[in-house]
């Protein structure tokens, strides 16, 4: 019998590894300035200064990268939406909060490899024309803080950040926030208004950020992946960055997979990888599991069965399955795995974490909650499942921000495809999970 230790991915899998952003990962301190420019750090911001801040726009543009925090936008664009010239102060904002279910991606990175990130913020702000920048950050992530801030104050030290950078002319505050711990507080709106010092709620679009952002004024928000690739696309050209994924999903992404494999963890490939070669690379499934259903970019994307083994991993491929790519947070869930349980705890997180601002998501996710315990609980009924998916239809497209619409994905998902497991409770034949009502918030 072979064991997980022994197991050899096949070369076809272990080919579509692309180590960029994860590169320095496995090198000893890196995460310490000196080690860091030893691995060539901040040679790609020496060179981002000897261009013009418009060809960094552009170049970011020609590279295709896209966001990396969940939608996929094309970043240069968005950078080239921040008006120039206007007489106002720009900003650019990271977003660190990594709140989406199974996504463990730019933690890792920020804990591993922090200077990456810092050298991206300064190259990223001297393009859109930002002298202030900020990184918020999760509450709970301290040790991510601690490690990041300690970045900071050592790029200040060597010059990288404050006045007149390098002899460029370009003066650069950074800022590391630590936020309060609150999911909403990854949707950009509702992080800037936790970045203002007020409650984290979203704010009504538009006026979109890149006109009316952190104070009212021109702001890019990006996720650390996106702004963390940047020194390596000044680097390595846009040419280069395409040479890796699709066609319309170029570069490398850090997939982070979970649950049922034998070593989960973070997996950098180019994009459009399958979960066939992900679970290979990843050790493959535990013994004696078999793959049910798995999410391919956390909670909020819909979740996808074993007929979807060879589907690319990418913006196109997802979308043309019927879910998205997301964060690309693999959560592998086996035969073994009850998929009512799954979407039960994950409708009390979006209760949980639902802000309370629109009717559709405050009172669509209290209810689907209580039905989803009911249907665990060996009293539910058919109408429970008209019912649950008649709240999804409340809640998909009415409610106010993103997070009521990634609510309904895990139900109308585990629905279309495992329809009989909630018959199975429904009709008696698997036995209650749960006993009595659910009593209190979930
Ligand atoms: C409820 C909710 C939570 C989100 N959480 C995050 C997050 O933790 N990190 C992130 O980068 N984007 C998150 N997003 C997406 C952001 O709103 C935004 O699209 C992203 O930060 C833009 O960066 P990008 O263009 O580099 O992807 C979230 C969106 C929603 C609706
Ligand atoms: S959808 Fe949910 S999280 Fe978003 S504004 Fe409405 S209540 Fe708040």
């Amino acid at each position: 019998m072979t064991t997980s230790l022994q197991y050899q991915p096949s070369q076809e899998s272990l080919s579509k590894l692309t180590p960029v952003l994860t590169k320095r990962w496995l090198s000893p301190d890196a995460w310490k300035i000196d080690v860091y420019e030893r691995l060539d750090g901040y040679t790609a911001l020496r060179k981002a200064f000897s261009s013009h801040p418009d060809d960094l726009i552009q170049l970011v543009k020609d590279s295709g990268l896209r966001g990396r925090g969940g939608a996929g936008f094309p970043t240069g664009m968005k950078w080239g939406f921040i008006p120039q010239n206007d007489g106002k102060p720009h900003y650019l904002v990271v977003n660190a909060d990594e709140g989406e279910p199974g996504t463990c991606k730019d933690l890792p990175l920020m804990m591993a490899d922090p200077h990456a990130l810092v050298e991206g913020v300064i190259i990223a702000s001297y393009a859109i024309r930002a002298n202030f920048a900020a990184i918020y950050i999760r509450g709970e992530a301290v040790h991510a803080a601690r490690r990041l801030r300690a970045a900071v104050e050592q790029a200040y030290a060597k010059g990288y950040l404050g006045t007149d950078i390098l002899g460029s002319g370009f003066d650069l505050d950074l800022v590391v926030h630590s936020g309060a711990g609150a999911y909403i507080c990854g949707e950009e709106t509702a992080l800037l208004d936790s970045l203002e010092g007020y409650r984290g709620q979203p704010r009504l679009r538009p006026p979109f950020p890149a006109t009316h952002g952190l104070y009212a004024s021109p702001t890019v928000v990006n996720n650390v992946e996106t702004i963390a690739s940047v020194p390596y696309i000044v680097l390595g050209g846009a040419a280069w960055f395409r040479s890796m994924g699709t066609e319309k999903s170029p570069g490398p992404k850090i997939y982070s997979i979970s649950g049922r494999v034998n070593h989960p963890g973070q997996y950098e490939c180019g994009l459009g990888v399958t979960l066939r070669q992900l679970i290979d690379l990843a050790g493959g499934m535990q013994p004696g599991h078999r793959l049910k259903f798995w999410t391919p970019g956390g909670s909020s994307t819909p979740m996808l069965t074993d007929e979807h083994l060879d589907i690319p991993l990418d913006f196109e491929g997802m979308a043309g399955a019927g879910t998205m790519l997301g964060t690309t947070a693999v959560q592998v869930f086996s035969d073994q795995d009850d998929i009512v349980y799954a979407t039960y705890r994950w409708i009390a997180f979006y209760h949980h974490e639902s802000c309370g601002k629109c009717t559709p998501c405050r009172e669509g996710n209290y209810w689907m909650v209580r039905i989803l315990h009911r249907i665990l609980a060996g009293q539910g009924t058919h109408q429970d499942l008209d019912t649950l998916l008649d709240a999804c239809d409340n809640l998909l497209g009415r409610s106010f921000c993103a997070l009521g619409d990634g609510a309904t994905s895990p139900v109308t998902s585990s629905i279309k495809y495992f329809k009989q497991d909630y018959l199975d409770y429904i009709e008696g034949r698997k036995a209650p999970m749960f006993h009595g009502e659910l009593v209190g918030a979930h």
